[in-house]
């Protein structure tokens, strides 16, 4: 019996996301959980006729139940960004919404895989970690940062300049999940691009969830993208997890998760060695962080980019590890 648990289930992300999860043979019970609108969503998707049960639950009062033996908790609930707004400027209402939510998987589901999705991810992801660690049921390997959103727009925007399909364009994208933090590997894929076209696509990379706030105008940020890599991220784990696949995906870890390898080439990279948090190429396994790859080579412009990410992640870590 395989249960997933969406908390923000009736949001932008929420619903969409709850719908390619529906898709998916490995799950048995799609438990779906919001402040609002979660009875309607789950009487809409309990007529699709796939195999998982779905069950809506509102309010705190029914949080215990919604969250109790989950597999799986992806949380795509909080406050989205207007135009203008960094993901730091959400941290104010979301971090003691993803608090909430991490004190009663930590009650109730305490082995589930946690995918957060709210902004700040660089700092929601520490916030999860502390509540794991005070009732003491912290496994560092089961709690992830989604930063897949990043990794897909990478594939699309370099695909779209190399005129490739993007299915054959993997690019790594390590760090955080926020602006200058996010950092593209380029020089990986074995491709030659002008400095413009560097700067360009880098930018992008990393300023991609401004163009969909801009274009929003005021209706949010990104949510159908989101819940498509979202769900790509969830189904990975699950994959992992259930049939034993072997998949590799960059998420946002605690470094107490990675390989010395790993630990070391963020240092290096960064220029920093009191990073505890960091985006990596993470092998997914039946205990969730089965083995971390190591950055691999960069290139000189990529070693500014990642002494800029580890600068501003640091703070993003700190604020989110005290917060109480
Ligand atoms: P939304 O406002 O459309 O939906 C959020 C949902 O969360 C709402 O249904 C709301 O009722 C619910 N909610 C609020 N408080 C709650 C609580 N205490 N318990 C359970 N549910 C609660 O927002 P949207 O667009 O779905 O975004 C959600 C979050 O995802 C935001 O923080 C946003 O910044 C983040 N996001 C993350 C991305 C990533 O790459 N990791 C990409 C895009 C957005």
């Amino acid at each position: 019996m395989v249960k997933v648990t969406v908390c923000g289930a009736a949001g932008g992300i929420g619903q969409p996301l709850s719908l390619l999860l529906k898709q998916s043979p490995l799950v048995d019970h799609l438990s779906l959980y919001d402040i609002v609108n979660t009875p309607g969503v789950a009487a809409d998707l309990s007529h699709i006729n796939t195999k998982s049960k779905v069950t809506g639950h509102v309010g705190a009062d029914q949080l215990e139940e919604a969250i109790k033996d989950s597999d799986i908790v992806v949380i795509p609930a909080g406050v989205p960004r207007k135009p203008g707004m960094t993901r730091d400027d959400l941290f104010k209402i979301n971090a003691g919404i993803v608090r909430d939510l991490a004190t009663a998987a930590a009650k109730f589901a305490p082995k589930a895989f946690m995918c957060i999705i709210s902004n700040p991810v660089n700092s929601t992801v520490p916030i999860v970690a502390e509540v794991f660690k005070k009732h003491n049921v912290y496994d560092p390997r089961r709690i992830f940062g989604v930063t897949t959103l990043d990794i897909v727009r990478a594939s699309r925007f370099v695909s779209e300049v190399k005129g490739k399909d993007p299915k054959d364009v993997n690019v790594t994208v390590v760090g955080g999940h926020s602006g200058n933090t996010i950092v593209p590997i380029l020089s990986q894929l074995g491709e030659s691009f002008t400095q413009e076209e560097l700067d360009a696509l880098t930018h992008r990379i990393q300023f991609g969830g401004d163009e969909v706030v801009k274009a929003k105008d005021g209706a949010g940020s990104a949510t159908l993208s989101m819940a498509f890599a979202g769900a790509r991220f969830a189904l990975n784990v699950l994959e992992a997890a259930v049939k034993g696949t072997s998949v590799t995906e960059c998420t946002y870890i605690d470094l107490a998760a990675a390989s010395p390898e790993a630990v070391q080439s963020v240092k290096e990279a960064t220029g920093d060695d009191s990073l505890t948090y960091f985006s990596l190429p993470v092998e997914l396994g039946p205990d969730g962080v089965k083995s971390t790859l190591p950055i691999g080579a960069i290139s000189d412009y990529e070693k500014k980019l990642f002494a800029a990410a580890g600068a501003e992640l640091k703070g993003n870590i700190a604020k989110g590890a005290s917060f109480q």
